[in-house]
């Protein structure tokens, strides 16, 4: 069993990854939903490029043609002072 940490932010494993796509997982965004993979405070900024190459190790579809996962706009609307730090 391959215990190496993937996703720091959600504590998954190589072999937790492996395990899901061997179940039926075939993108990243099935991973993300049963795992929680790239929903961490890094928003997948650190574990994507490796599940993406697990993904197309396990599945034989070749990086370029995965599917990139669903990108969501934020829940609440904020303004641009937010944005800028600026006190209102
Ligand atoms: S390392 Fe996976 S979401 Fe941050």
């Amino acid at each position: 069993m391959d215990n190496k940490i993937i996703c720091r932010c959600e504590d998954l494993t190589e072999e937790e990854i492996r395990q899901e796509i061997r179940q039926g997982a075939r993108t990243l965004d099935e991973l993300k939903r049963l795992t929680r993979t790239g929903m961490g405070p890094c928003q997948g900024k650190t574990c994507r490029p490796m599940i993406m190459r697990i993904l197309a190790e396990e599945t034989g579809v070749r990086l370029e043609d995965m599917v990139t996962p669903t990108v969501r706009q934020p829940l609440v609307p904020i303004t641009l002072g937010d944005l800028a730090h600026e006190e209102n």
